[in-house]
């Protein structure tokens, strides 16, 4: 494993001299140090489970289909599986960046957001649409001659439109939630959560790995209604973990509650609290000052949301669980198997 990391974590700086030597981008030796130090400074520091999953699926699904039990993949095959990797990890690098500035945030991966250093500010932005448009350059480079380049490009085009479609209605639901916090309910909060996170994280690097050993996408929507179930835990997690995680754990000061964000447990607290707590909510909720958050924090602590959230995490393993057992194939069993385990009860 640690072995899979490092090969794939060279495929990294591979990829990254051939974009600072594109002639697309038309780059001065200014502008090129700048690109270099934004990709090492966004690209490469997170946890990589996107990434490293391309890999990992690609050699559960070439063994169990092939039988071929600890069957090896090839230099290119490795290779390959990791560049799909690396293109996921710049969309999410572009996500992050985009998404700091919008959510107002401070810290990302254990760092200063990217916007908030002195030099950066809103050059960042064009840093994000830098950093999206290097997927498709990473893609032409080394898979425009393979049978499945159209579908890998529509993919990532369809990724991409979801994410960005997800991200526009958590951005706007605030609106709502600011005049009327009631509306914020379940169904709302799924619609967020399957669109600005499932698709890229769960579905994508799943798909990739499918395109990669010659599968249509269309024969397997079962497996991409569970992936799309997964990512709707994980980002659930990721609402928890934004109030009650460790930041030094989780890398990042969270904010959810001062951005007015429709959140789980915003909407776990609506469903269960009486109506003077109600009021403490109605006060408090989307105000920038800590003793206001703090006092929605202490609400979540009386309504017991840490019990509800481990219920919860309980019910849902166990119902993806059941699921994953029902699929029909054994290899996408152990694909989907091994994505949940990475996740499940995770601190980070
Ligand atoms: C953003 O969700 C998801 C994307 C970047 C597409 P969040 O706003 O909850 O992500 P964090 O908590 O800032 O990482
Ligand atoms: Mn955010
Ligand atoms: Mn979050």
């Amino acid at each position: 494993m640690a072995e899979l990391k490092k090969e794939f974590l060279n495929v990294y700086s591979v990829l990254k001299k051939e974009l600072l030597h594109d002639p697309a981008f038309s780059l001065t030796e200014d502008s090129r140090n700048w690109v270099e130090r934004m990709l090492d400074y966004n690209v490469p520091g997170g946890k990589l489970n996107r990434g490293l999953s391309v890999v990992d699926s690609y050699k559960l699904l070439k063994e169990l289909s092939s039988s071929k039990k600890g069957a090896q993949l090839t230099e290119s095959e490795i290779f390959h599986s990791s560049v799909l990797g690396w293109c996921i990890e710049w969309l999410q690098a572009c996500a992050l960046v985009l998404d700091d500035i919008m959510d107002s945030s401070h810290t990302r991966r254990g760092q200063m957001c990217w916007y908030k250093l002195p030099k950066v500010g809103m050059i960042a932005i064009n840093d994000g649409l830098i950093l999206r448009n290097h997927v498709p350059r990473i893609l032409k480079k080394h898979f425009r001659s393979k049978p499945y380049y159209l579908e890998l490009l529509d993919l990532f085009h369809e990724v991409e439109c979801q994410t960005v479609g997800g991200q526009m209605i958590d951005l706007i639901t605030t609106l709502v939630g600011e005049i009327d916090l009631s509306e914020y309910s379940l169904p709302t909060h799924r619609q967020i959560t399957v669109s600005k996170t499932s698709y890229y994280s769960f579905y994508l690097p799943v798909a990739c790995a499918l395109l990669m050993t010659g599968e249509k996408l269309e024969s397997h929507s079962g497996m991409k209604d569970i992936l799309i179930e997964m990512g709707s835990y994980f980002q659930v997690q990721d609402d928890y973990l934004d109030c009650f995680g460790d930041p030094e754990v989780i890398g990042k000061i969270g904010s959810d509650i001062e951005d007015f964000k429709c959140t789980w447990l915003v909407v776990k607290a609506l469903e269960l609290c009486n109506e003077e707590q109600k009021k403490i909510l109605y006060d408090n909720y989307g105000k920038k000052d800590p003793e206001s958050v703090a006092r929605v924090k202490d609400l979540y602590k009386t309504l017991k949301l840490q019990d509800v959230f481990e219920e919860y995490e309980k019910k849902t393993h166990e119902k993806l669980n059941k699921s994953i057992d029902a699929y029909p194939s054994k290899a996408v069993q152990a694909v989907l198997q091994s994505f949940l385990a990475k996740i499940h009860r995770r601190l980070k």
